[in-house]
C-alpha cells in the first residue's frame, strides 16, 4: 500500500447504479417553461447537491442480533449533527458502518454522492470521511506532536526508493505536513504540551488530541464518538467552540455520538435518536427530545 498523493476513483464504478437521492427522479411536471428537457440536463439537476453523508438501511448483525437495524440517516454540508441514544442503542456500531471498520450486513453508505460502501477506512479518510472512536487511541508513548505527525497522510518519504531518489521532495512533504501539525497544536491549545508524552494529557485534552489527529487528513466530515465523555466542563466548552469554530472557518461538517445532551444541543442543529438498533425519531433537537417516544426510550436510560 505506497498510495502516495490521493489517489482517486479506487473500486468505485463511478457513479454506480443510478442513486435515487431521498428526493426521487425529477418529474417533468412543473418544470418552468423554456428549462432544458434533455434527459441529461434533468439528471444533472437530479445530481447538482447530493448530501454530504448518506445512509440508507444499514443493518449490522452479531450472531442473531441487529446491533444496527434499518438505519438511515443524511448530513448536508457544513452540517452539525448528532445522535444520542441509551447505552448499546447501536451509535458506535453505526460510526463504525459509515467509516468502514465494519461492513454492513445491508445498505449503503454515500459521501457526496459517491457510493463508499465498501471502500476501505483510510480510503474513505483520503475523501475526506474521518473518525474519533469512543476510546480516544493515541499513542501514548509518542509526543503529542508527533502523535499528530503520525496520523497525517502518508508522504513519499515512506517508499524507500524515493528517499534516495527524491529526498527533497520528501523534506518539502515533511516540512509541510509538521507546520500543519504546529497549525493544528496552536489551533487546539496543545502547543505547550506538544513534547510530552500523549499518555501523560488530561481526557479533556486526549479528546483534543484526538480531534488533531483526524484534522492532519483535512477531512470535511468529522465523526466524533462522545467527545465530552470523561472530560471536565471547562473543556467540554473548550471543545465545543472548537468544532464551531471548524465548521465556521474550515466548513467541516461533524456527526457527534453524544449522552451529554445539554452541551450536544447547544452544538448541533439536527438531532438522530437510536434505540435498538434504530433511528426513532429525527430533526430540530429541541423538538426531538420533547417527543414521547425519545422521552420514554430513555426512561431510566443514562442520558
Ligand atoms: N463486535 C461486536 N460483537 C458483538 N456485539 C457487539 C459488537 N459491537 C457492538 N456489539 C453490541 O451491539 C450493541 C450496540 O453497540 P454499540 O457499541 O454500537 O452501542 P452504543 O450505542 O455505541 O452504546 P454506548 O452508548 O454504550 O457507547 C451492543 O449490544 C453491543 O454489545
Ligand atoms: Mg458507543
Amino acid at each position: 500500500m505506497s498510495a502516495k498523493g490521493r489517489p482517486e476513483g479506487e473500486l468505485l464504478p463511478p457513479g454506480g447504479k443510478a442513486r435515487s437521492a431521498k428526493g426521487a427522479p425529477v418529474s417533468a411536471k412543473g418544470r418552468p417553461e423554456g428549462a432544458p428537457a434533455s434527459p441529461g440536463a434533468t439528471a444533472q439537476a437530479a445530481r447538482a447537491a447530493p448530501p454530504l453523508l448518506a445512509a440508507t438501511g444499514l443493518v449490522k448483525a452479531f450472531g442473531g442480533f441487529r446491533a444496527v437495524d434499518d438505519v438511515a440517516f443524511e448530513v448536508a454540508e457544513r452540517q452539525l449533527t448528532g445522535i444520542v441514544g441509551t447505552n448499546g442503542a447501536g451509535k458506535s456500531t453505526a460510526f463504525a458502518l459509515v467509516a468502514g471498520q465494519l461492513a454492513p450486513d445491508a445498505g449503503s453508505v454515500t459521501l457526496g454522492g459517491d457510493d463508499i460502501t465498501r471502500l476501505s477506512p483510510s480510503a474513505r479518510a483520503r475523501r475526506g470521511l474521518a473518525r474519533t472512536f469512543q476510546v480516544p487511541r493515541e499513542f501514548t508513548h509518542l509526543t503529542v506532536r508527533d502523535n499528530l505527525l503520525a496520523a497525517a497522510p502518508r508522504t513519499s518519504g515512506e517508499t524507500l526508493s524515493s528517499v534516495f531518489l527524491q529526498p527533497r521532495r520528501v523534506r518539502a512533504e515533511e516540512a509541510a505536513q509538521a507546520a500543519i501539525a504546529e497549525r493544528w497544536l496552536a489551533f487546539l491549545n496543545l502547543a505547550a504540551v506538544a513534547d510530552l508524552h500523549a499518555g501523560k494529557l488530561s481526557g479533556g485534552q486526549k479528546k483534543l488530541l484526538e480531534l488533531g489527529r483526524v484534522l492532519m487528513l483535512a477531512p470535511r466530515l468529522i465523526l466524533l464518538d462522545e467527545p465530552f465523555a470523561g472530560v471536565n466542563p471547562v473543556l467540554i466548552g473548550e471543545i465545543s467552540a472548537r468544532i464551531r469554530e471548524l465548521n465556521a472557518t474550515e466548513g467541516i461538517a461533524f456527526v457527534i455520538i453524544e449522552h451529554n445532551l445539554e452541551a450536544l444541543k447547544r452544538l448541533v442543529s439536527q438531532l438522530y435518536v437510536m434505540d435498538r438498533g434504530r433511528v426513532i425519531a429525527e430533526g430540530d433537537p429541541a423538538a426531538v427530545l420533547a417527543d414521547a417516544r425519545v422521552q420514554e426510550a430513555y426512561m431510566g436510560g443514562v442520558i
